[in-house]
């Protein structure tokens, strides 16, 4: 019997992690069809999202740093049939060589790039990267400080996928307020097919962020607030808040 269960175990991780959550989708839909194509996911992962979006006939840039992540979106929307342009590089730093009519940021992404630093230098390119008019959407997680540990919460329950007999869980087991943000511990356990399992812990820190804090990092970059949307809390996932910045027309 393998030892290990099938494909990179990073890509089943970020599905099993990402993969379950869709109370973001109407509204990237509702942007997708109000502004038009082409549109650039930022963070893309294995494409939960883009590949939503370019089965509802859009044109779909997706952009991760993370090669393996895409490699599987490729594989994914090449089995689908879906013309998905994937493409390897930092938020932060990119060159995409064509210009979108809408950037769209799902989940934490923007919560991931080096806080204040990183987010500068992401809001210039992405507003490089805007067509005249074009809108760019980002979504922030929301309640993150309501977690306070000396307060007594209830964690989420965990994320599980079964793959082929294993089964993987991932269970969030603290959320601990730090200084600039808010750091988030998992353990991954595998459970094999032969009932082995084996575990490790990994952590996850968020930048604190808000979206008037993120309407007037980006405003210094030329991108003008719109008001901001939200994505309700589900029993198993944090609301957002959508900043939506327009770049001048
Ligand atoms: C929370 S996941 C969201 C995945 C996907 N957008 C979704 O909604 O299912 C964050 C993604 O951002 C990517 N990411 C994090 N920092 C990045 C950076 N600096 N540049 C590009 N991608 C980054 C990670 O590799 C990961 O795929």
């Amino acid at each position: 019997m393998s030892r290990h269960p099938p494909g990179a175990e990073e890509v089943l991780w970020h599905d099993v992690e990402c993969g379950g959550y869709n109370a973001d989708l109407p509204l990237w839909r509702e942007l997708a069809d109000a502004e038009g194509d082409p549109v650039l996911e930022i963070g893309a992962g294995t494409g939960r999202v883009a590949l939503d979006l370019a089965r509802r006939g859009h044109d779909v840039t997706a952009l991760d740093h993370d090669a393996r992540l895409l490699d599987a979106l490729r594989e994914r929307a090449a089995a689908a049939g879906l013309p998905v342009t994937t493409l390897v590089a930092d938020a932060r730093d990119f060159d995409a060589g064509r210009r979108f009519a809408l950037c769209l940021v799902p989940m934490q992404t923007l919560q991931l790039l080096g806080g204040r630093p990183g987010r500068r230098r992401f809001w210039r390119r992405a507003r490089a990267h805007l067509e005249p008019g074009g809108l760019l959407a980002a979504a922030i997680a929301v309640g993150l400080e309501s977690y306070a540990p000396e307060r007594g919460y209830d964690l989420p329950l965990p994320d599980v996928r079964e793959v082929e007999g294993w089964v993987l869980a991932s269970q969030p087991v603290a959320i601990r307020p730090q200084r600039h943000g808010t750091t988030i511990e998992r353990v991954r356990q595998l459970v094999a097919p032969d009932g082995r399992r084996t575990q490790r812990r990994e952590v996850v820190r968020l930048d604190r962020l808000d979206a008037a804090t993120a309407a007037a990092e980006a405003a210094e970059a030329g991108l003008a607030a719109l008001a901001p949307r939200e994505i309700p809390d589900t029993p198993d996932h944090l609301g957002s808040e959508v900043v939506l910045l327009r770049a001048p027309g």
